[in-house]
């Protein structure tokens, strides 16, 4: 039986529509339950409109507390049978409850090589630091930001003419591919955690 899993994210989507599309192809054996976005302006929206993504916007501001917000989330990944929950640009911390509730079937990608550049500008805060070598990471979520075992991890060499745009541009081609394959691996039960690190098996 095909894993369900649902995509949180705040923005643009592009994670979101390449994991959408290595669904529907079928490269990626999964099934994309639920697109669950907290902005209702957010571009992600119509992608998934477009893809047929059954879609949950949840606001912040119309509950009184988090914990009523979360729980809110949580009763439609339930409804949903969610299995993992896979952050893409989700600008919002999971409370250490919200974490707990999904323990090790939360994970999230980051452009940046952690635990280097954590937050919300990982690329341009690598690349405004000046280092030679940034990239991506897919980890699994605890309670901390962008912190947890690391699943996948790969570089990006910063080349002499890049600039933030090129670079940006290099990034976003590489989680494109890095997610989906993360996703697959676990979808493949291939993905052990053991202690703070995860540990990739068989082929
Ligand atoms: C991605 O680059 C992702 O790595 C980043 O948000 C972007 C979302 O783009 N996440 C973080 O910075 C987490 N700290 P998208 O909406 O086009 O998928």
């Amino acid at each position: 039986m095909k894993k369900n899993i649902a995509v949180f994210a705040s923005g643009k989507g592009s994670n979101f529509e390449a994991i959408a599309k290595s669904a529907r192809s079928g490269t990626l054996k999964v099934n994309l339950a639920l697109l669950v976005c907290d902005n209702p302006g957010a571009p992600v929206l119509a992608k998934a409109r477009k893809l047929g993504v059954k879609i949950l916007l949840v606001k912040r501001g119309d509950f009184a507390q988090k914990k009523d917000f979360e729980e809110a989330i949580i009763r439609e990944l339930k409804n949903n049978k969610v299995g993992l929950v896979v952050m893409a640009g989700f600008m919002r911390m999971l409370s250490a409850q919200f974490v707990r509730s999904y323990k090790g079937s939360i994970i999230n990608i980051h452009p940046a090589l952690l635990p280097s550049f954590k937050g919300a500008h990982g690329i341009k805060d690598a690349f405004d630091y000046g280092v030679k070598v940034t990239g991506v990471t897919v980890h699994f979520v605890d309670e901390e930001m962008d912190h947890g075992p690391i699943i996948l991890q790969k570089e990006i060499r910063i080349k002499e003419s890049d600039t933030l745009k090129s670079l940006e541009a290099r990034i976003h081609k590489l989680e494109h591919i890095l997610y989906p394959q993360a996703i697959k691996m676990i979808a493949q039960a291939r993905v052990k955690v053991s202690g703070r690190k995860a540990r990739i098996t068989g082929r």
